[in-house]
């Protein structure tokens, strides 16, 4: 997810440009740049880092009188952050500058026509093939090239572009990304969202896929898919520019519990082509897939708890002895590794102090280093022998929730790739588990929509509590202590999950007349014996809130409390029911008056032991 903005008008671009990035860091900000409109050519100022690096840069150069201009601020997903891989990205020739939100899936083989072709590209970004693109289809018209180009481009796209030979224009299209269009006097203002635009105006214009818009001073003309003239009506927005960075949500933990569906399905599709799977850099040859004697996962928080469902099915699918360790144990186990170890490291943020200092013992022990991270660039991306990125986004809550599922998307890939190396899953096998997979992201939306009012309502159950617990078996048990933290971090009430065949060896002395308890029972297999678990604490008087497929529904009627979520294949059901757990301690959280996005205590990423 990146930030866009452009402005045409009788005002200096260059501020507003700046202030609408501003607005925009939230959608990403590991570079940023701008290009305007000056003497006659496209001015480019690019730089990795905050926009504050970017403001740095301008600051040493006489300010620009330019009123035309483009803007971005960069989420990477191609391309390491960099001054190069920085937007806006110029044509060859300079004739054209783009900025853009979204991913050109078929870039590679774009990017390949166009180099066989002699052009030279200066970055590794997707975008780089759209300006190069509209260079090449030029044909004197700047709009003209635009409508020739935008039918090659395969995936998702908000663009505004520049043309050297058309200076006081601006032409936006959208497709998939969002894009909208500010009007006032002072000129149109483009952006990803209103959050840039609110402070100049709130009349704006929503491009629909397909549209472009060109903007000249403070006139706008909408052109269809097929390059018909379109007339298109003004919106007032009424929001204010918070809740637009929210999305129209309370909080950006809502928001971000909202866009899982997106998010694992952008991280599965990178890697699924034709129903075929495939890693870009996979530190790991079939060969050595079929060598591992032993895999050990290590994290922090949440990221742990996704080793905690990788340790489960890599051993129950691939069959290679799996652990899973708290990174900050790890670090000072003196751990036993080999080189047929492979240690997979898991982080959203890449920056995890204990987590580095876990990827830096393993390589020093000769182990071969994989790790599953969510910031392109990052330390622990960078140091690993391999990553693989999750495609969430910018996470801004601090409890982590699509970051987590997303986590969770990459271990089932890697899962169903070591299954058929190692010949455990065959051909057919392995293309129902990945239809399966694909599923994932419809179900979490159809969990969300079945239970976020019933989880609303009880989630006011604990808002008295000083206590609350979770307990399941198998991936019930991962679920647990996923819900656990969610609930703990957020709403400040003490929880714990605990494995629920474990009870009975102390922990139930804690039950008594009206302890709330969360039994998650959708690891089918186990469903008896979980049943059987929850009775013994029933029969102590305890109040159960059961998580369960829509299966068992009868079986679960006498609980005091049932949510239900859809069945899935068994290596996916922590997916779906930990929803419900997030939905839970958010509403929780909000009935207690806690801080859900900034938890106190907590950082976003804990770069300190
Ligand atoms: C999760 O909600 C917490 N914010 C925390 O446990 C987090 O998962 C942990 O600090 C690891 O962070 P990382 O994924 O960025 O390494």
């Amino acid at each position: 997810m990146c930030g866009i903005v452009g402005y045409t008008g009788k005002n200096l671009a260059v501020p507003y440009l700046i202030d609408g990035l501003s607005k925009l860091e939230y959608r990403g900000y590991d570079s940023a740049g701008v290009a305007v409109m000056e003497n006659g050519r496209i001015s480019v100022t690019k730089k990795s880092g905050r926009l504050s690096v970017l403001e740095k840069e301008l600051a040493k150069h006489e300010q620009s009188t330019a009123t035309v201009g483009i803007g971005h601020t960069r989420w990477a997903t191609h391309g390491r952050p960099s001054d190069e891989n920085a937007h806006p990205h110029l044509s060859e020739n300079c004739l054209f500058a783009v900025v853009h939100n979204g991913i050109i899936e078929n870039y590679a083989a774009l990017k390949e026509q166009l180099e066989s072709e002699g052009i030279h590209f200066s970055s590794q970004t997707d975008t780089e093939v759209i300006s190069q693109l509209l260079e090449k289809n030029y044909d004197g018209s700047f709009l003209s090239s635009v409508q020739k180009t935008l039918p090659m481009l395969e995936g998702a796209y908000a663009l505004a572009v520049l043309c050297r030979d058309e200076p006081d224009t601006v032409i936006c299209a959208k497709k998939a990304s969002p894009l909208v269009l500010g009007k006032s006097e002072e000129g149109i203002f483009a952006a990803s969202d209103v959050t840039a635009v609110l402070k100049h105006t709130r009349d704006v214009y929503k491009l629909s896929d397909g549209e472009t818009a060109v903007c000249r001073g403070a006139s706008l003309s909408f052109y269809s898919a097929d390059g018909k003239p379109v007339q298109k009506s003004c919106e007032h927005i009424t929001w204010s520019a918070e809740d637009a960075q929210k999305g129209g949500y309370d909080h950006f933990m809502l928001k971000e519990i909202f866009e899982q569906p997106a998010a694992f399905a952008a991280t599965v599709n990178q890697h699924i082509t034709g129903g075929k799977l495939s890693f870009e850099n996979l530190p790991l040859s079939k060969d050595e897939i079929g060598k591992l004697d032993r895999i050990v996962i290590t994290a922090c928080g949440s990221a742990y708890h996704t080793g905690i469902v990788g340790k489960y099915i890599f051993e129950s699918l691939t069959r290679i002895p799996t652990e899973v360790d708290i990174a900050s144990e790890f670090r000072y186990r003196d751990p036993i590794l080999t080189e047929n170890t492979l240690v997979i490291i898991i982080s959203q943020s890449g920056e995890t102090a204990d987590t580095l200092a876990a990827l830096r013992l393993a390589k020093e022990k000769g182990a071969r280093v994989l790790s599953i991270v969510n910031v392109v660039g990052s330390t622990i991306a960078n140091e690993s022998d391999g990553v693989i990125y999750t495609a969430a986004g910018p996470e801004i809550a601090v409890a982590t929730t699509k970051a987590y599922s997303t986590q969770l998307a990459v271990l089932y890939l890697l899962c169903g790739h070591f299954a058929f190396e190692r010949g455990l899953m065959d051909a057919d096998g392995l293309s129902r588990y990945l239809l399966e997979l694909q599923s994932i992201p419809k179900k979490i939306n159809e969990v969300l929509e079945a239970n976020r009012e019933r989880a609303k309502e009880l989630a006011k159950l604990f808002v008295p509590l000083d206590h609350a617990y979770y307990i399941g078996r198998g991936l019930d048990f991962a679920a647990a202590t996923e819900g656990s933290l969610k609930m703990k971090e957020i709403s400040y009430i003490h929880s714990e999950a605990y494995a629920a065949g474990e009870l009975k060896h102390g922990t139930i002395s804690l039950v008594e007349k009206g302890t709330l308890i969360v039994a998650l029972a959708c690891h089918e297999p186990l469903f008896a014996k979980t049943m059987s678990n929850i009775r013994e604490v029933v029969s102590r008087g305890a109040r159960i809130l059961a998580v369960t497929t829509d299966r068992h529904k009868d079986e679960m009627k006498d609980f005091d409390f049932v949510l239900t979520v859809p069945e899935t294949l068994l290596p996916f059901c922590a997916s779906l029911e930990v929803v419900v757990l997030q939905l839970l301690a958010y509403y929780a959280s909000l009935y207690r008056g806690c801080d859900i996005d900034k938890p106190r205590n907590l950082a976003k990423s804990v770069t300190v032991e």
